[in-house]
Protein backbone atom coordinates (compact mmCIF):
# COMPACT_ATOMS: atom_id res chain seq x y z
CA UNK A 1 0.00 0.00 0.00
CA UNK A 2 1.11 3.49 -0.66
CA UNK A 3 2.23 5.95 2.19
CA UNK A 4 -0.73 7.34 4.04
CA UNK A 5 -0.82 10.45 5.71
CA UNK A 6 -3.47 12.42 7.58
CA UNK A 7 -4.38 15.41 8.92
CA UNK A 8 -5.23 16.08 12.66
CA UNK A 9 -6.52 19.01 15.02
CA UNK A 10 -7.39 17.63 18.69
CA UNK A 11 -7.46 19.77 21.41
CA UNK A 12 -4.54 20.13 24.27
CA UNK A 13 -6.44 21.03 27.23
CA UNK A 14 -7.92 18.18 29.41
CA UNK A 15 -4.77 15.65 28.93
CA UNK A 16 -6.02 16.02 24.85
CA UNK A 17 -2.17 16.59 24.58
CA UNK A 18 -1.31 13.09 25.71
CA UNK A 19 -4.22 11.28 23.76
CA UNK A 20 -2.70 12.99 20.43
CA UNK A 21 0.88 11.60 20.92
CA UNK A 22 -0.70 7.76 21.51
CA UNK A 23 -3.35 8.22 18.26
CA UNK A 24 -0.02 9.35 16.39
CA UNK A 25 2.03 6.64 16.97
CA UNK A 26 -0.44 3.96 16.39
CA UNK A 27 -1.26 5.21 13.17
CA UNK A 28 2.31 5.02 12.84
CA UNK A 29 2.34 1.53 13.74
CA UNK A 30 -0.45 1.26 10.78
CA UNK A 31 2.19 3.15 8.23
CA UNK A 32 -0.03 6.34 9.06
CA UNK A 33 1.92 9.59 9.12
CA UNK A 34 -0.19 12.32 10.47
CA UNK A 35 0.54 16.30 10.60
CA UNK A 36 -0.77 16.97 13.33
CA UNK A 37 -2.04 20.73 14.97
CA UNK A 38 -3.97 21.75 11.86
CA UNK A 39 -5.95 24.25 12.47
CA UNK A 40 -8.05 25.39 9.52
CA UNK A 41 -7.36 29.13 11.08
CA UNK A 42 -4.10 29.02 9.83
CA UNK A 43 -4.55 27.64 6.52
CA UNK A 44 -4.94 29.60 2.96
CA UNK A 45 -6.89 28.49 0.00
CA UNK A 46 -5.07 29.13 -3.17
CA UNK A 47 -6.67 27.77 -6.45
CA UNK A 48 -6.91 24.32 -6.20
CA UNK A 49 -4.86 23.96 -3.09
CA UNK A 50 -5.78 24.59 0.69
CA UNK A 51 -2.34 25.69 1.86
CA UNK A 52 -1.27 25.53 5.49
CA UNK A 53 1.00 27.96 7.26
CA UNK A 54 1.50 26.77 10.77
CA UNK A 55 5.39 26.78 12.12
CA UNK A 56 6.01 22.47 11.16
CA UNK A 57 4.30 22.67 7.78
CA UNK A 58 5.14 25.16 5.44
CA UNK A 59 2.91 25.00 2.34
CA UNK A 60 1.39 21.75 2.96
CA UNK A 61 -1.54 20.81 0.39
CA UNK A 62 -4.05 19.61 2.46
CA UNK A 63 -6.40 18.76 0.22
CA UNK A 64 -3.90 15.88 -0.91
CA UNK A 65 -3.53 14.35 3.03
CA UNK A 66 -5.83 11.27 3.03
CA UNK A 67 -7.77 12.25 5.43
CA UNK A 68 -8.67 15.02 7.90
CA UNK A 69 -9.05 14.38 11.42
CA UNK A 70 -11.16 17.57 13.36
CA UNK A 71 -11.84 16.71 16.74
CA UNK A 72 -10.80 20.55 18.48
CA UNK A 73 -13.35 23.39 19.37
CA UNK A 74 -17.17 23.17 18.84
CA UNK A 75 -17.21 26.30 18.28
CA UNK A 76 -15.64 27.08 14.99
CA UNK A 77 -15.04 30.75 13.79
CA UNK A 78 -16.89 30.99 9.93
CA UNK A 79 -13.45 31.24 8.45
CA UNK A 80 -12.82 27.55 10.08
CA UNK A 81 -16.14 26.60 8.84
CA UNK A 82 -15.72 27.46 5.87
CA UNK A 83 -12.37 25.62 4.92
CA UNK A 84 -13.56 22.43 6.55
CA UNK A 85 -16.37 22.66 4.14
CA UNK A 86 -14.44 22.92 1.28
CA UNK A 87 -11.67 20.87 2.31
CA UNK A 88 -14.53 17.87 2.99
CA UNK A 89 -15.40 18.71 -0.78
CA UNK A 90 -12.10 16.82 -1.66
CA UNK A 91 -10.85 14.47 1.32
CA UNK A 92 -12.42 12.41 3.70
CA UNK A 93 -12.97 14.11 6.85
CA UNK A 94 -14.05 12.92 10.36
CA UNK A 95 -16.36 13.75 11.57
CA UNK A 96 -17.72 14.58 8.26
CA UNK A 97 -18.34 18.68 7.62
CA UNK A 98 -22.29 17.54 6.98
CA UNK A 99 -22.77 15.56 10.31
CA UNK A 100 -20.22 18.03 12.43
CA UNK A 101 -22.59 21.42 11.05
CA UNK A 102 -25.63 19.57 11.67
CA UNK A 103 -24.91 18.43 15.58
CA UNK A 104 -23.76 21.92 16.22
CA UNK A 105 -27.74 23.37 15.17
CA UNK A 106 -29.89 22.13 18.03
CA UNK A 107 -33.35 22.29 15.51
CA UNK A 108 -31.25 20.55 12.52
CA UNK A 109 -30.55 18.29 14.86
CA UNK A 110 -33.96 17.16 16.61
CA UNK A 111 -35.43 17.71 12.88
CA UNK A 112 -33.21 14.81 11.38
CA UNK A 113 -34.05 12.57 15.09
CA UNK A 114 -37.17 12.89 14.61
CA UNK A 115 -37.31 11.90 10.78
CA UNK A 116 -35.81 8.64 11.93
CA UNK A 117 -38.37 8.07 14.52
CA UNK A 118 -35.69 8.83 17.30
CA UNK A 119 -37.13 10.51 20.07
CA UNK A 120 -36.51 13.94 21.45
CA UNK A 121 -38.24 16.34 23.38
CA UNK A 122 -41.12 17.70 21.88
CA UNK A 123 -40.20 21.48 20.02
CA UNK A 124 -41.32 23.76 17.93
CA UNK A 125 -39.67 26.51 15.75
CA UNK A 126 -41.05 29.65 14.53
CA UNK A 127 -40.27 32.78 13.06
CA UNK A 128 -39.14 35.92 15.53
CA UNK A 129 -42.70 37.28 13.88
CA UNK A 130 -44.95 34.73 14.79
CA UNK A 131 -44.64 35.12 19.23
CA UNK A 132 -47.76 34.30 19.27
CA UNK A 133 -47.29 30.99 18.54
CA UNK A 134 -45.30 30.44 21.83
CA UNK A 135 -48.48 31.80 23.77
CA UNK A 136 -50.35 28.74 22.46
CA UNK A 137 -47.46 26.45 23.21
CA UNK A 138 -47.07 27.40 26.60
CA UNK A 139 -50.67 26.60 27.63
CA UNK A 140 -50.48 23.22 25.78
CA UNK A 141 -47.35 22.49 27.39
CA UNK A 142 -47.27 23.62 30.86
CA UNK A 143 -42.96 24.41 30.75
CA UNK A 144 -40.85 25.28 28.20
CA UNK A 145 -37.35 25.97 27.28
CA UNK A 146 -36.16 28.49 25.36
CA UNK A 147 -32.94 27.85 23.32
CA UNK A 148 -30.39 29.13 21.18
CA UNK A 149 -29.77 26.46 18.64
CA UNK A 150 -26.04 27.27 18.29
CA UNK A 151 -25.13 27.18 22.33
CA UNK A 152 -23.16 24.50 24.17
CA UNK A 153 -22.60 24.12 27.93
CA UNK A 154 -26.15 25.26 28.94
CA UNK A 155 -25.41 28.72 28.29
CA UNK A 156 -28.61 30.86 27.23
CA UNK A 157 -31.40 28.18 28.15
CA UNK A 158 -34.10 29.65 29.65
CA UNK A 159 -36.78 27.96 31.55
CA UNK A 160 -40.12 29.39 31.12
CA UNK A 161 -42.84 28.00 34.10
CA UNK A 162 -46.03 30.01 32.55
CA UNK A 163 -47.43 32.12 30.56
CA UNK A 164 -46.70 35.31 32.73
CA UNK A 165 -42.86 34.00 32.01
CA UNK A 166 -43.14 34.00 28.81
CA UNK A 167 -44.79 37.65 29.66
CA UNK A 168 -41.74 38.60 30.76
CA UNK A 169 -39.08 36.85 28.60
CA UNK A 170 -40.67 38.62 25.35
CA UNK A 171 -39.26 41.69 25.23
CA UNK A 172 -36.24 40.52 25.68
CA UNK A 173 -36.27 38.36 23.08
CA UNK A 174 -37.63 40.89 20.54
CA UNK A 175 -34.69 43.09 21.61
CA UNK A 176 -32.06 40.24 20.82
CA UNK A 177 -32.69 40.67 17.31
CA UNK A 178 -33.26 36.89 16.24
CA UNK A 179 -34.54 35.26 13.44
CA UNK A 180 -36.28 32.76 15.34
CA UNK A 181 -37.35 31.10 18.21
CA UNK A 182 -36.82 27.45 18.92
CA UNK A 183 -38.03 26.09 22.19
CA UNK A 184 -39.24 22.66 23.29
CA UNK A 185 -41.41 20.65 26.04
CA UNK A 186 -39.92 20.98 29.26
CA UNK A 187 -38.89 17.48 30.15
CA UNK A 188 -39.59 15.58 33.42
CA UNK A 189 -36.47 14.23 34.33
CA UNK A 190 -34.48 13.21 37.86
CA UNK A 191 -31.89 16.08 37.09
CA UNK A 192 -29.53 13.49 35.57
CA UNK A 193 -28.05 12.37 32.05
CA UNK A 194 -26.27 9.74 29.91
CA UNK A 195 -23.24 10.66 27.86
CA UNK A 196 -23.24 7.76 25.81
CA UNK A 197 -19.98 8.04 23.14
CA UNK A 198 -19.93 6.10 20.13
CA UNK A 199 -17.33 5.46 17.29
CA UNK A 200 -17.83 3.96 14.11
CA UNK A 201 -21.25 2.45 15.58
CA UNK A 202 -19.85 0.70 18.44
CA UNK A 203 -20.43 1.45 21.94
CA UNK A 204 -17.12 2.72 23.50
CA UNK A 205 -18.83 4.55 26.86
CA UNK A 206 -21.95 5.85 29.56
CA UNK A 207 -21.40 7.96 32.24
CA UNK A 208 -23.67 10.35 33.89
CA UNK A 209 -23.96 14.08 34.78
CA UNK A 210 -26.37 15.22 37.47
CA UNK A 211 -27.37 18.96 38.29
CA UNK A 212 -26.06 20.57 41.62
CA UNK A 213 -28.91 20.95 43.68
CA UNK A 214 -30.28 24.77 42.43
CA UNK A 215 -29.72 24.41 38.41
CA UNK A 216 -32.09 22.04 36.51
CA UNK A 217 -29.09 21.62 33.83
CA UNK A 218 -27.04 19.12 34.08
CA UNK A 219 -23.64 20.54 32.21
CA UNK A 220 -20.89 20.66 34.05
CA UNK A 221 -20.56 24.80 33.38
CA UNK A 222 -23.74 25.32 35.13
CA UNK A 223 -22.32 23.34 38.22
CA UNK A 224 -23.15 19.50 37.39
CA UNK A 225 -20.81 16.42 38.22
CA UNK A 226 -19.76 13.58 36.13
CA UNK A 227 -20.34 10.69 37.94
CA UNK A 228 -19.74 7.01 37.11
CA UNK A 229 -22.79 5.19 35.55
CA UNK A 230 -24.13 2.15 33.68
CA UNK A 231 -25.86 1.85 30.21
CA UNK A 232 -27.94 -0.25 29.11
CA UNK A 233 -29.13 -1.94 25.73
CA UNK A 234 -31.63 0.37 25.07
CA UNK A 235 -29.46 3.79 25.64
CA UNK A 236 -27.19 2.25 23.66
CA UNK A 237 -28.91 1.39 20.79
CA UNK A 238 -30.77 4.78 20.74
CA UNK A 239 -27.06 6.44 21.13
CA UNK A 240 -26.36 4.22 18.05
CA UNK A 241 -29.30 4.78 16.07
CA UNK A 242 -29.02 8.83 16.97
CA UNK A 243 -24.98 8.50 15.48
CA UNK A 244 -26.61 6.98 12.54
CA UNK A 245 -28.96 9.41 11.72
CA UNK A 246 -26.81 12.31 12.18
CA UNK A 247 -24.04 10.67 10.10
CA UNK A 248 -21.31 11.36 12.59
CA UNK A 249 -18.09 8.66 13.01
CA UNK A 250 -17.89 9.83 16.18
CA UNK A 251 -20.14 11.07 18.77
CA UNK A 252 -21.41 12.00 22.15
CA UNK A 253 -25.20 11.17 22.87
CA UNK A 254 -26.92 13.13 25.38
CA UNK A 255 -30.40 11.05 27.02
CA UNK A 256 -32.68 11.80 29.44
CA UNK A 257 -35.48 9.50 30.82
CA UNK A 258 -38.82 11.62 30.38
CA UNK A 259 -40.53 10.22 33.83
CA UNK A 260 -44.22 11.22 32.17
CA UNK A 261 -43.90 9.16 29.07
CA UNK A 262 -41.75 6.66 30.33
CA UNK A 263 -38.58 6.69 27.61
CA UNK A 264 -35.36 7.71 26.61
CA UNK A 265 -35.36 10.84 24.48
CA UNK A 266 -32.06 11.98 22.84
CA UNK A 267 -31.39 15.83 24.00
CA UNK A 268 -28.24 16.36 21.73
CA UNK A 269 -24.97 14.81 19.84
CA UNK A 270 -21.96 16.33 20.51
CA UNK A 271 -19.35 15.81 17.47
CA UNK A 272 -16.27 16.07 19.59
CA UNK A 273 -17.29 14.19 22.87
CA UNK A 274 -14.42 14.82 24.85
CA UNK A 275 -12.06 11.91 26.39
CA UNK A 276 -11.98 11.61 29.99
CA UNK A 277 -9.73 13.72 31.72
CA UNK A 278 -6.80 12.33 34.01
CA UNK A 279 -9.28 13.59 37.09
CA UNK A 280 -11.75 11.52 35.24
CA UNK A 281 -9.51 8.44 34.93
CA UNK A 282 -8.82 8.67 38.77
CA UNK A 283 -12.59 8.60 39.00
CA UNK A 284 -12.93 5.15 37.22
CA UNK A 285 -13.62 6.49 33.67
CA UNK A 286 -11.20 4.33 31.97
CA UNK A 287 -12.72 4.36 28.58
CA UNK A 288 -9.70 6.61 26.80
CA UNK A 289 -8.03 3.17 25.21
CA UNK A 290 -10.84 1.67 24.06
CA UNK A 291 -11.90 5.06 22.33
CA UNK A 292 -8.37 5.56 20.82
CA UNK A 293 -8.56 2.57 19.14
CA UNK A 294 -11.72 2.51 17.48
CA UNK A 295 -10.70 6.10 16.49
CA UNK A 296 -7.55 4.62 14.79
CA UNK A 297 -9.19 1.65 13.31
CA UNK A 298 -11.46 4.01 11.39
CA UNK A 299 -9.10 5.99 10.25
CA UNK A 300 -7.10 2.66 9.11
CA UNK A 301 -10.50 1.92 7.20
CA UNK A 302 -11.47 5.39 5.76
CA UNK A 303 -8.15 5.70 4.32
CA UNK A 304 -7.56 2.09 3.33
N1 LIG B 1 -36.28 19.94 27.03
C1 LIG B 1 -35.62 19.89 28.18
N2 LIG B 1 -36.25 19.59 29.33
C2 LIG B 1 -35.57 19.54 30.51
N3 LIG B 1 -34.26 19.78 30.64
C3 LIG B 1 -33.57 20.07 29.52
C4 LIG B 1 -34.20 20.14 28.24
N4 LIG B 1 -33.27 20.46 27.32
C5 LIG B 1 -32.11 20.57 27.99
N5 LIG B 1 -32.26 20.34 29.31
C6 LIG B 1 -31.20 20.39 30.33
O1 LIG B 1 -30.29 21.41 29.94
C7 LIG B 1 -29.00 20.87 29.64
C8 LIG B 1 -28.40 21.52 28.41
O2 LIG B 1 -29.21 21.32 27.28
P1 LIG B 1 -28.62 20.94 25.86
O3 LIG B 1 -29.76 20.90 24.90
O4 LIG B 1 -27.77 19.73 25.96
O5 LIG B 1 -27.74 22.22 25.49
P2 LIG B 1 -26.17 22.50 25.61
O6 LIG B 1 -25.66 22.36 24.22
O7 LIG B 1 -26.08 23.89 26.12
O8 LIG B 1 -25.57 21.47 26.52
C9 LIG B 1 -29.23 19.40 29.43
O9 LIG B 1 -28.06 18.66 29.76
C10 LIG B 1 -30.39 19.10 30.38
O10 LIG B 1 -29.91 18.92 31.70
MG1 LIG C 1 -25.68 19.35 26.21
Amino acid sequence: MSERKIGMWLYSNGGGDKIQKKIIKKLKDRGIDTLNNINLRNAIAKNAHILFHGDEHRGEKLDKLDLMFSYNAGEQTQYQMYLYQALNRVIPMINSYDSFALTEDKFHTSFVLRNHGIKTADYKLCHRDDGHELKKIIKKWDKMVYKPTDGWGGVGLTKIENEANLDMLMPFLNQMDLRYFYVEKFINYDNTDFRVDIVDGEFVSCYGRKANGTDWRTNVTSGGSVFMREANDEIIKVAIDACKATGVDIGGVDIIYDREKEEYIVLEVNGIPAFATPEQEKMGLDFNAKKIDLIVDLIDKKTS
